[in-house]
Order: C-alpha cells, then sequence, then structure tokens
C-alpha cells in the first residue's frame, strides 16, 4: 500500500508515503524543484545505510549533490552547526532556486529546515524522514529550529517543505529503542483524534506501516492546517508531552523523548480519572496500550520535582500553563491550568 497527503498551509506540498520511494527521489525532487544543486543533509549512522542511493538517484536527475554529514544524536542540533550548514552551502554557491535536502531523523530535519529557511531568506526544502518519529510527526509542519544552551528548540522558524518522501522500509534499520520513541507519538495520535487508530494499534506490528503513518500524517496535516503558527488546536499535539519534558529534564535526558511522552501520558490520563475529566476504561486502555509496546507508564520523581520542571518549560505562559486533558480515547482537549495547580494535578497522576 502506498499512499499520499496533501497539506495546504502556508506552503502546499504533498507527503508521499511508500517503501522504497528513496531510490525515486531524484525524480520525484524533480518534479518540484527546478533547481541545480542539492544540499544533502543527513547523519552519519544514516549516511552509512542510505545516503549513496539517494545520492545516486539525485544525480541521475540531474543535480550537483554537495553532501553535508553531522554526527548523528540531539547534541548536533547546535547553532555552531546550522552556522557550519549555511556556510558550506555558501561555499559550493548554492542559490535560491536550489534546494536542500533533510536525510535522517528529527535532528537532521529541524536542523536542515531552518538552515534552508534562513540560507538566502529561503531556498527549497524537502524531508527525507528515517524515523518512525520523524516520519509521523517532525517532517510535517514546518516547525524547524536548533537548541540553545537554555532550551531545546529555541532558535528557529515555520518553514513548511516543497515535499516529504516516507521511505517505510527505512524503519526496518532503526535501533529498537528509536523505532519504539515513534510508537509513543503514534499512540498519541490515536488519543488526541482517533478512536480507531488507537483500537488498530493493539496490533502492534502495524505501527511502522503505510496504512498508520498515513493516518498519523493525515491527522497532522488537519491539526497543521487549523493552526499552522501553533497557538491554537496544535497544542494538541503535545499530550503527554508537557509531563514529558520535565521527565526528560530530571533524567538528563538519559530517557528516551518517546519513553518520557509515554510516561507524560499516562499521568496526564490518571490524573484526569481521578480529577473527573475522563472515564477510567480510558486510562486502562492507554495504559494497556502503552505497555504492549514496551513504552514505561510511572516514574520515580516526586509530584513537586515534576510541576517544578514542568515551571521551566517554555509553552508555559505567565501564570497558566497548557495541558492536553484527555475526555476519552479519540478525544482531547486543552485546559488552561493555574502554574499553582500543578503539582496537585500531577500529584493525583502518580
Ligand atoms: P534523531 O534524528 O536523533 O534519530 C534517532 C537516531 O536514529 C539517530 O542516531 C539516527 O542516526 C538514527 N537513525 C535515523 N534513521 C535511521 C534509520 N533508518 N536506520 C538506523 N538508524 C537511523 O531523532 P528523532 O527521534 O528522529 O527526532 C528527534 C528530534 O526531532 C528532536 O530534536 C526533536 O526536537 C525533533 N522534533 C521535531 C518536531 C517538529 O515538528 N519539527 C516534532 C517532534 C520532534
Ligand atoms: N510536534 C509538535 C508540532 O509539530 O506542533
Amino acid at each position: 500500500m502506498s499512499g499520499r497527503v496533501r497539506v495546504n498551509a502556508s506552503r502546499r506540498y504533498d507527503v508521499v508515503i511508500d517503501r522504497n520511494v528513496l531510490d525515486e527521489a531524484g525524480e520525484r525532487i524533480r518534479a518540484v524543484n527546478s533547481g541545480s544543486v542539492i544540499c544533502l543533509v543527513t547523519d552519519d549512522t544514516v549516511d552509512a545505510i542510505y545516503g549513496a542511493r539517494v545520492e545516486n538517484s539525485l544525480t541521475a536527475a540531474g543535480y550537483r549533490v554537495e553532501k553535508f554529514v553531522i554526527p548523528h544524536g540531539e547534541e548536533s542540533k547546535t547553532p555552531e552547526n546550522y552556522l557550519k550548514l549555511i556556510n558550506f552551502m555558501a561555499g559550493k554557491g548554492l542559490s535560491g532556486g536550489d534546494a536542500a535536502v533533510a536525510l535522517g531523523g528529527g535532528v537532521v530535519g529541524d536542523l536542515t529546515g531552518f538552515a534552508a529557511a534562513t540560507y538566502r531568506r529561503g531556498i527549497g526544502f524537502i524531508q527525507l524522514p528515517t524515523t518512525l518519529l520523524a516520519a509521523v510527526d517532525s517532517s510535517v509542519g514546518g516547525k524547524t529550529a536548533v537548541d540553545l544552551p537554555g532550551g531545546k528548540n529555541l532558535l528557529g522558524a515555520f518553514y513548511q517543505p516543497e515535499l516529504v518522501l516516507c521511505d517505510c522500509e527505512t524503519f526496518k534499520t532503526l535501533e529498537k529503542q528509536t523505532f519504539r520513541d515513534g510508537c509513543a507519538e503514534i499512540i498519541k495520535y490515536g488519543m488526541i483524534k482517533d478512536a480507531a487508530l488507537f483500537d488498530k494499534l493493539a496490533d502492534t506490528s502495524l505501527a511502522g506501516s503505510e496504512e498508520v503513518v498515513m493516518r498519523c500524517v493525515e491527522i497532522k496535516r488537519d491539526v497543521v492546517e487549523a493552526d499552522e503558527r501553533d497557538t491554537g488546536p496544535r497544542k494538541l499535539l503535545n499530550f503527554g508531552h508537557t509531563v514529558g519534558h520535565a521527565v526528560e529534564l530530571l533524567n538528563h535526558y538519559e530517557l528516551t523523548h518517546g519513553s518520557a511522552v509515554a510516561v507524560g501520558m499516562a499521568v496526564v490520563t490518571r490524573a484526569s480519572v481521578k480529577l473527573g475529566f475522563c472515564g477510567a476504561e480510558c486510562r486502562d486502555e492507554l495504559i494497556k496500550l502503552i505497555k504492549a509496546y514496551g513504552l514505561p507508564t510511572e516514574t520515580n520523581f516526586t509530584a513537586a520535582q515534576l510541576a517544578g520542571a514542568m515551571m521551566a518549560d517554555k509553552k508555559r505562559s505567565g501564570r497558566t500553563i497548557d495541558l492536553i486533558i484527555p475526555e476519552t480515547i479519540g478525544r482531547c482537549v486543552i485546559r488552561k491550568t493555574p502554574v499553582e495547580e500543578l503539582e496537585s494535578f500531577v500529584s493525583a497522576g502518580l
């Protein structure tokens, strides 16, 4: 099964979901970009597995390819690498009609997107996501950024890609935990918007399938089209993330993002049941599904520690924090919560 999702945001583009579509990258990019040079950005791990295939396909489509490789991992999503990349593009003579192509996970995608958004005030940008998380989340919707010492994603821009090519075959080479991190995001989509997707995920073998990836991308598309600049309903995508970020911070980022989000979804849902926002069945089904994917649902941190870390979250506005609260499976709401109530809320979820 292959598919295509059309995103109608400040730029209109397709997300193509198919197996082995990386081999068609050149011709498919040629259809949306008439430039002559491609800056292919990737990390060392992804480059070793997929770099040559993509480079060959781009060359066959008539592009001169200039490859920029970063070490893998979040530590590479820095202003220093951003500037190195920009200088690399300038040194290779990329002009306004040329493009940057991100081949990799969310780290490569976010860094490349920010460089593409700002080099010469914006050049072509194409995403080739190779992690499940990047396929269902970071490659779609136009959030681009690098991290600052003061926090993650603090320097960035909204910049939609011209095309996303998602090759589900690439998930086969992911480390187990990296795949699981993407599963947490898929469970999130089921919880916030689609009970049928949630039910389907009981068959864990479907997590990286084209069918499931496409449904997640459709949900993300709908949310992004409703609120591209993240001032309202897009915040629903943060379900589990505010508590999750606190867990990550307190763990000094030793727990993976997906695991932290899984804990966050469980904490918020347990609290929501105690406070009467949703039924116990919703909590029990969510926790069962999270566990089926080998993800955690508990944390040893105290409510005071978690609430303290949540207060440092950049998404806080003044004296309230937006919590994403489940009402039932497939429906969540944004609830402005006074910061004074955070600790007791979290305490109800532990
Ligand atoms: P990542 O990019 O660090 O990739 C995880 C690891 O998997 C890396 O070591 C990478 O080398 C390896 N890898 C990637 N593809 C592979 C493959 N097919 N086979 C083998 N190994 C492979 O992490 P991620 O989880 O993809 O993305 C996390 C980043 O995404 C964070 O920086 C986060 O802030 C960002 N993010 C952005 C958005 C957005 O909307 N822009 C949304 C969610 C997350
Ligand atoms: N991953 C959150 C967003 O795109 O808004």
